[in-house]
């Protein structure tokens, strides 16, 4: 196989996220604390959210949003959650491990996001939550996804697992629905190892997550720190709470190593965001000539795209022929987020790709690159060339 020359994603860790680490690593103290507290709060201030909760990955912070809002308001086993038919299989599966019903609803050929004007014919007496992807680094259609979950009394999870920092009219991803989240896995934009976050605004909810991902235990006891108040009523009270278990929770805990590599990260987010947007810039100017016969994301004016990764939409039946192209030639891709059309998911719900010709479009035609900010512009010209040699065979 040739050398990667053009990774889907990269690291490359600075002396300073890495003294970070050492200092944690200095003060003996893993479990959650003083660090991860920081990183939570800067996260959720740059998310326009009073909360953010760090787990061990963004699969982990979308399976407890769900269970939190499932156990708040009662619903059964077997309700439904509407996903889009194209993002990653994550989104959906915890749709089932939480033993609900995922419903799919097609995307947009422009922005590959959920079509809000498809969601409302697929709602039934049992629809409680709609989860919309910002995928690839594009907010999807907040208002009019809002006003359908506000007219109907769903319940909205963002999974912006691709997309952090991003705005849709002015308000950041992360802030619409009911919890927002976001993964920090690698190949994203702050990149931990593992690690995700949830966002949001309602306390009560705050808690629930906490307990969820702190296997369902009493709020009252969050860390080894809450041992140390020097009220001894509360002190009492805590000793005799905090051993009990409310809920059936997860074991999600991060450690306060990924949440310095994660704060230290955040110094740079508006360098990393520059970054990635020039890098879509020059693929888009350099590949303008080609739109005949590939279509990449549009990315409408009231919303930002932030690119964690480039998606390009293949017209013309050669999406194997040029991945095969590409990938030979040191460029890394992957399909574009297959959903519907996965083994698991035809075996268990018999999808039929016919009923969402977008996201059949877009399993035969899609695929994405790189886009990150450790692209130079050699590589990015590397890429639109090695693009322009295949379509001039
Ligand atoms: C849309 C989407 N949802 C969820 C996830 C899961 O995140 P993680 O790999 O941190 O569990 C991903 C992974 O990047 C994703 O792309």
């Amino acid at each position: 196989m040739p050398k990667i020359e053009i990774p889907v994603g990269n690291l490359r860790l600075t002396e300073a996220d890495k003294k970070a680490v050492l200092r944690v690593l200095d003060s003996n103290r893993l479990s959650y604390g003083p660090v991860s507290k920081r990183f939570e709060s800067a996260f959720a201030k740059l998310h326009d959210s009073k909360f953010a909760i760090f787990t061990n990955s963004g699969t982990s912070s979308l399976q407890i949003a769900l269970a939190a809002l499932k156990e708040r308001y009662q619903w059964n086993e077997g309700d439904e959650v509407i996903v889009p038919a194209v993002t990653f299989v994550a989104t959906s599966n915890i749709v089932i491990q939480n033993n609900m019903k995922p419903v799919f609803v097609d995307v947009e050929e422009d922005t590959f996001n959920i079509d809000p004007n498809k969601i409302e014919s697929v709602i039934t007496d049992r629809t409680r939550a709609i989860i919309p992807v910002h995928l690839l680094g594009l907010p999807a259609s907040m208002d009019p996804i809002m006003q359908i979950a506000d007219r109907h009394g769903l319940r909205v999870i963002e999974d912006s697992a691709e997309t952090m920092f991003a705005r849709y009219k002015g308000k950041t991803v992360g802030s619409f629905g009911d919890v927002g989240c976001f993964s920090t896995y690698i190949a994203h934009y702050i990149v931990t190892g593992v690690g995700g976050l949830n966002t949001t605004s309602d306390p009560n909810l705050a808690v629930s997550l906490r307990s969820l991902m702190n296997h369902g235990r009493d709020s009252i006891y969050i860390s080894i720190d809450d041992d140390s108040t020097n009220d001894l009523e509360r002190f009492k009270e805590i000793i005799n709470r905090r051993f009990r278990f409310v809920s059936l929770g997860y074991s999600y805990r991060a450690t306060e190593m990924e949440a310095a590599l994660g704060l230290s990260q955040l110094k740079r987010k508006d360098a990393i965001v520059r970054r990635r947007k020039e890098v879509a810039a020059r693929y888009i100017k350099g590949l303008q000539d080609l739109r005949e016969y590939i279509l990449f994301q549009k990315t409408p004016l009231d919303r930002e795209n932030v690119y964690m990764l480039f998606g390009m939409l293949t017209k013309n039946g050669e999406k194997r022929d040029i991945i095969n192209h590409l990938e030979t030639n040191g460029i890394e891709t992957r399909d574009l987020m297959p959903l519907i059309n996965q083994p698991y998911y035809v075996s268990r719900y018999g999808i039929s790709e016919n009923d969402y010709p977008t996201a059949k479009l877009i399993n035969a035609g899609g695929f994405y690159i790189g886009c990150h900010q450790y692209l130079s512009n050699k590589d990015i010209d590397y890429v639109v060339e090695s693009i322009h040699r295949f379509y001039k065979k």
